[in-house]
Order: C-alpha cells, then structure tokens, then sequence
C-alpha cells in the first residue's frame, strides 16, 4: 500500500483525489480547512483519513504526514504553497510532487516572475513596471496611452487585477486603482504592476514538470467573468473546456508550441537561479496579434482546469507524481484520450458579490449518468447538502466536441435543485463562433 496525502478540498481537489484513486493499492489521506463529504468519503473507502485544521500549518500537517507514514504528498493550493508546507514536509523527509516556497513565488509574486522573464529574455511578456510608491505611475500609464492592466502582486485570490476597458474606466480610475492597491496594501506588500494591456484570446496551458522535463497538457479555456457573454465581475472560474485535439478550435498549434516554450524557459530559468521547480505550473496566455503572450503563472492546477485535463489523462496521475517527487519524469510516457471536456460551475445565488446564506441543495443521482460531478464549497448536515459562500458544484462532460459535451451538461442540470446558477454559453456553439471571430479580427490587426 502507498499512503497518499493531498492537502485542500475544493473541487479541485475532488478531481484530484477520484485521479489519485484509479490506482490501486493507494490510501487516501486529506488534510483539509472544511468537510467536502466526496473527498472524505473517498478518503475512508480507500483505508485513509480526513482530518480538518489549518491548511497552511506546514508544521501540523509534516506532523500527521509522518504519523501516518505518508509515500507522497500534493499540498495543492496556492496560498498553501505560498505558506511553505511543501518545505516542511520536505524537512520532515516526505516526499512531494509540488514546488517550495521560493518556486512557488512564480505564483505568489507576480513581479518575481516578470522579473525573471526579463532577466532571461524570455520572449512574450507586455511592456511592464514595478512600484513599491506612488511616484511615476501617472507617467508610466500615460506613456502607455493609458491603457494598462494594474495588478497588486501578491495573491488576491484571482480578484485583484482590474484592467482599463474592464472594471476600470479609463487611465484615471487605473492611476487611482494603482494607489489604492499601494495604499490598502491589496495583496500584502509587495507592491504593484503596472502592465501594457494585451488584446485577444486567453487560454490556459499546464505542465508536469521535475525541473528537468516539462510535459504539456491540452490547452484548456477558462471563463472567468460571472455572467454569460463575457458580462459582469471576475469570479474564481465559472467553467471551461478543452478540445480533442490538444489546441482549442480558434487557436493554432503554434499558439501551443510557443506556449510551452515560455514554460520550459522558465523553468530553465528558475534553475539559472539555483531555483528546482517540481510539480504543475500554469500559464495564463493570451494569443495576440504578435503571437503568445504569458499573463501570468501559478504553481498548481487552475480549477475548473483540472478537471479538463484529468478526464482525458490516461496515464494513472499518481504514478505521475510519483515521478515527478523522484525526478524521473523523462522515463513516463503520459497518453491523452482525445476528447473535447466542458466543465460548468454551479454557483449559489448572489455570488460573486455575496452569496446568500447556506441553503439546501438535492441531487438525482439516477439523473447523473452522462456527466461527472464534483463538490466544491458545500457543506453537509445531518445527510443534507448545503451551498457555502463560493462555487458549489461541477459538472464535467466528455464527448467528441464541445458542443456535444456542453449539451450532456444541459441534459443533467435539472438533476440539481437549489438556489443556484451557471452560464449556460460556456461550450455553445454561438460563443465557440465569438471566439473564432474574435480571433480573426485580432490576426488581421
Ligand atoms: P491574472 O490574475 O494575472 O490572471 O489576471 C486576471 C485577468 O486579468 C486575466 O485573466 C486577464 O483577463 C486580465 N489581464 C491580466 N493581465 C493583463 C494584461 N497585461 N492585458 C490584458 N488583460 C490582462
Ligand atoms: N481558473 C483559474 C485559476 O485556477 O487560477
């Protein structure tokens, strides 16, 4: 038997422990802030445990790690990273598929990573600054003609970036969005960017890495505004998708390639500076006009991503990170069923501004057949379910297109019942034909 430790309990980590499970001979062991009752239930079928604490307590969870003899662990969220619990586990001599606090800072300060790009030369990042004070900011953004992204460095969660044309305004609202971040410290202390704004379609590209081997996953398309049509605030993900054949249909196979250059580049870079990196990186691109640009990257699975990319892997994923905590990744060949995925979020009412107070959810499970589910923030009370504050429930569907996979999704929704919504665009064909004129119109810029 080997003991598996996983550390959070979203729905991110609901993919990642059912991913975990399809080998056999492996106990379930989460360490997790709050019940997710699939995970735990999926933790005491296997012979392991769930216990609840705080997930960014490396020193409490390398505790239970070695009481429970744990073989392999995968703290999986960035704030968790960020703390440091894969240093001491590390410390504690319990290997983990994951990156330290210095690698992860690619995640967690968002000028460490520019920064290591312009160091390198590595191409495919926007004309950019950083402040720690108030002072040429204005003179930045008006030397960028006002249009500009403004991004606190430190984790806001995914809800701290504004850009003009967006949630501001006009060059003023960033100048003054620019101080608030300085001012009310968004983020923590890092300071802020202030970033030339990039034009075209964005997509997410994830690895496997070791340091030494970096091994690309199919692209996948997250949506990250709450409303459809591409409306309303940024939420953590509302859904996505991927294609059958690695590239999304409005993008091209170069898009992909130098994508995962700018990833293996950094990687390589991060070496340069005596950095390992080992586990999952994340780029957030955008395909533009003058080719592929990195927004940004994180240090583990995006969500709803995973559950994208996990449908469709063949390879058994503990076996996976296995070889990535033991540095022999170059020896796995990972295979990919080639099938397109949509995933759709069901969010309680009132999110993302502020979501009403938990109330019951039912589902048919009869209803279920042609799509998977995964719990994300729920609660559970004497056998009832209940919506918490964020995203409650994914559906996956796999088929030969997305569209295909997006209308199994329709035909199951009905078999959940609560005080919830979802886009239903996310995999239509009317917003896979925005996409594709989207993109026409940026390459013939
Ligand atoms: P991030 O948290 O860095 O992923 O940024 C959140 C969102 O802000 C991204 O998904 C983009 O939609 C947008 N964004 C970030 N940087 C830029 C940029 N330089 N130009 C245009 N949009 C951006
Ligand atoms: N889906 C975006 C993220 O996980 O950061």
């Amino acid at each position: 038997m080997r003991n598996f430790l996983l550390v959070a309990n979203a729905a991110r980590e609901h993919a990642i422990a059912k991913a975990i499970l399809k080998t056999k001979n492996v106990r379930l062991f989460c360490f997790a802030n709050a019940l997710n009752p699939a995970i735990k239930e999926l933790c005491l079928k296997s012979g392991g445990e769930y216990k609840i604490g705080n997930i960014e307590d490396g020193v409490a969870i390398a505790e239970w790690a070695v009481e429970k003899n744990i073989d392999l662990a995968f703290p999986s969220p960035d704030a968790v990273l960020a703390a440091g619990v894969v240093d001491e586990l590390e410390k504690n001599k319990i290997l983990c598929a994951a990156p330290t606090k210095k690698a992860a800072k690619i995640e967690w300060d968002k000028n460490f990573l520019r920064s290591l790009m312009s160091k390198y030369s590595i191409k495919g990042y926007p004309k950019f600054k950083h402040f720690f004070s108030e002072e040429q900011i204005d003179d930045f953004i008006d030397s960028l003609g006002g249009s500009v992204a403004i991004k606190p460095c430190g984790l806001t969660g995914g809800k701290g970036v504004k850009v003009v044309g967006f949630q501001l305004k006009d060059a003023a609202e960033a100048k003054n969005y620019a101080r608030e971040v300085l001012k009310d410290k968004i983020g923590g202390e890092l300071g802020v960017l202030v970033e030339e704004k990039l034009e075209g379609e964005e997509f997410s590209l994830m690895a496997f890495t070791d340091s030494n081997t970096v091994i690309g996953m199919p692209m996948v398309q997250d949506h990250k505004r709450a409303y459809e049509g591409d409306l309303g605030p940024n939420t953590g993900g509302m859904g996505s998708y991927s294609h059958s054949s690695f590239v999304l249909p409005f993008l091209k196979k170069s898009d992909y390639i130098q994508a995962m250059e700018i990833l293996k580049k950094i990687i390589e870079a991060l070496k340069k500076e005596s950095i390992e990196y080992k586990g999952i990186i994340y780029g957030g691109f955008i395909a533009t006009k003058n080719g592929v640009y990195c927004i940004e990257t994180n240090s583990r699975f995006g969500d709803p991503e995973v559950m994208n990319v996990l449908a469709v892997l063949k390879t058994p994923l503990f076996e996976i990170l296995d070889s990535i905590a033991t540095k022999t990744l170059s020896r796995k060949k990972i295979s990919w069923e080639k099938k397109a995925t949509v995933v759709k979020y069901l969010v309680p009412k009132g999110y993302p501004q502020k979501a009403i107070d938990p109330s019951p959810i039912t589902i048919d499970w009869n209803k279920l057949k042609e799509v998977e589910l995964f719990f994300g923030s729920v609660e559970e009370k004497n056998g009832v379910l209940y919506t918490s504050k964020s995203r409650a429930i994914a559906l996956l569907a796999k088929a030969e297109t997305i569209e295909q996979a997006s209308q199994k999704i329709e035909n199951s929704i009905s078999s959940i019942q609560g005080p919830l919504w979802y886009r239903k665009d996310i995999g239509s064909k009317e917003l896979l034909e925005k996409r594709f004129q989207h993109m026409k119109e940026i390459r013939k810029k």
